[in-house]
């Protein structure tokens, strides 16, 4: 059973582990106004708004795709629906604009994105800030609509502000006490401790997070899982502490369960081009529940942020049953889906390093999708320029391998160079070595084995840009434009 609050009521209800909020709405609440579209996370059909209290005992509300996000992780928090917003006949200041801007023709799409604007506009009730087009876009890029057109819903997102708000007091309402430790089919354990003496009881079962992927198994191939382990209120999986490793380098462990939302303002400071890329690899309500860990343990080689962590040099701190330790990201991918961890073993923290100056990160994701697809190939490149020469060159790459890889061969090419048009060359045709990429529906591997190519060729451009010009002076795009007219 999981107690919760729905639109402000409590709720008790029982759900077995593998019971999407979706489900849990349309099918044993009658709540239908959540609609179903993928069942994938990708077109925001589903969204609702999940509460989680602050320390100062306030609530956040942040967005999520109910379709993907497993119902017993509403125990102790407030959900709320499209149907909790009017408050009798006075219209929510997001539906009120939707109307306004006729933002909405045969509807299908229009609850998810009326759930995009409401947490939009707590976010603005919270702390006030100019819409620009960069923060409509990382609210809305979730929410696919296929007949209104983007226009409208902009312009009602822009206007919420003209309609009077009247925020229903229950929207501040505390959710009802954690009941999480009774039960055995989805385990919540709140310490690592707890963590691994469940994952030893329980080998078989699951470790669900964010639950982004792995509930992909149960929407798309209809998995049912008799038990799972969920780490999302593991105290010491959702730390993020500054650190200095044996070796000197300073950095952060940021704890396996820290979703890419809580990561983002760390990386917006020290990380521009990581921070970047959380906005291409997936919505909002994709970054408000993914986490760092689940995209490392999930192995996938077309994972987004394991290419860039290898480039940064990180590291992972493991536990389980025999204890704790440390280990190179680069010995923990062994092949597809298969690594390093031990039975038992999860990862308590990825350590990611401080910018240091000098030492320069360049990030660059090729994807049908913008906002919120798969990469049919990443790469992620990082290099120091001493003395006219290239040092400390580490270039990684996502969808290339059965695993996210380094490009040893290509990095030995650069190593110890000038960034000549020569030295370049001989990076590119290395890559041949380094990679077999196969062919699927993201790409052929003719076209990984060539963009992965191009985006070095970018790199070369880009470091000749930078040795003609201030930094910041020009954007990529204007100075490959540039190196290409001359
Ligand atoms: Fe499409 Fe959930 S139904 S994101
Ligand atoms: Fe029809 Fe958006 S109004 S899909």
């Amino acid at each position: 059973m999981i107690d919760f609050l729905l639109n402000g009521q409590p709720r008790h209800c029982a759900v077995s582990p593998d019971t999407s909020v979706l489900e849990l709405l349309r099918e044993s609440l009658g709540q239908t106004g959540t609609k179903e579209g993928c069942a994938s996370g990708d077109c925001g059909a589903c969204t609702v708004a999940i509460g989680e209290a602050n320390p100062d005992g306030s609530i956040h509300y942040h967005s999520a795709n109910a379709c993907i996000t497993p119902a017993h992780q509403l125990q102790g928090r407030a959900l709320v629906t499209v149907e909790g917003l009017a408050q009798g006949d006075a219209l929510h200041p997001a539906q009120a604009a939707m109307v306004e801007c006729h933002g909405s023709q045969c509807g299908f799409c229009t609850p998810g994105i009326v759930m995009s604007l409401f947490t939009l506009h707590e976010e603005q009730q919270r702390a006030p800030a100019p819409l620009t087009q960069q923060r409509l876009e990382a609210a809305l890029g979730g929410n696919l609509c296929r007949c209104t057109g983007y226009r409208p819903i902009r312009d009602a997102a822009l206007s919420m502000d003209d309609h009077p708000a009247q925020r229903p007091q229950w929207l501040d309402a505390t959710a009802p006490e954690e009941q999480a430790a009774t039960r055995t089919s989805f385990i919540q354990p709140t310490t690592l401790a707890e963590l691994v003496e469940e994952r030893s009881l329980h080998s078989e079962a699951p470790i669900v997070a964010g639950a982004t992927d792995l509930w992909l198994e149960v929407t798309q191939r209809l998995t049912r899982f008799p038990r799972l382990v969920d780490v999302t209120r593991v105290s010491e999986l959702n730390a993020i502490e500054e650190t200095t490793l044996d070796d000197g380098r300073a950095g952060w462990w940021i704890g396996g369960a820290v979703t890419y939302a809580r990561l983002e303002p760390l990386l917006d400071e020290h990380h521009e081009a990581f921070a970047h890329l959380l906005h291409r690899l997936g919505s909002a309500q994709i970054r408000n529940r993914g986490t760092l860990g689940g995209n490392i343990a999930n192995a996938s080689p077309i994972g987004d942020t394991p290419p860039v962590l290898l480039a940064l040099g990180s590291r992972l701190w493991l536990a389980g049953p025999e204890g704790e330790r440390e280990l190179p990201l680069d010995d923990f991918f062994l092949d597809y889906k298969q690594t390093a961890l031990r039975e038992g073993e999860v990862i308590r923290a990825i350590f990611l390093p401080r910018a240091e100056t000098g030492r320069h990160l360049k990030v660059w994701k090729l994807s049908k999708r913008r906002e919120d697809d798969i990469s049919a190939v990443l790469g992620a490149f990082v290099w120091r320029l001493e003395d006219g020469v290239l040092r400390d060159v580490r270039l990684a790459f996502g969808g290339m391998a059965a695993t996210p890889k380094r490009a040893a061969a290509a990095e030995a090419a650069l190593e110890g160079k000038a960034p000549s048009p020569a030295a370049f060359q001989a990076a590119r045709l290395a890559l041949a070595e380094d990679f077999q990429p196969m062919s699927d529906v993201r790409g052929s591997a003719h076209y990984r084995q060539l963009s992965a190519a191009n985006l070095l060729e970018r790199l070369r451009l880009v470091l000749l840009g930078e040795n003609q010009a201030q930094p910041g002076d020009h954007t990529d795009r204007e100075v490959m434009l540039h190196a290409y007219a001359h």
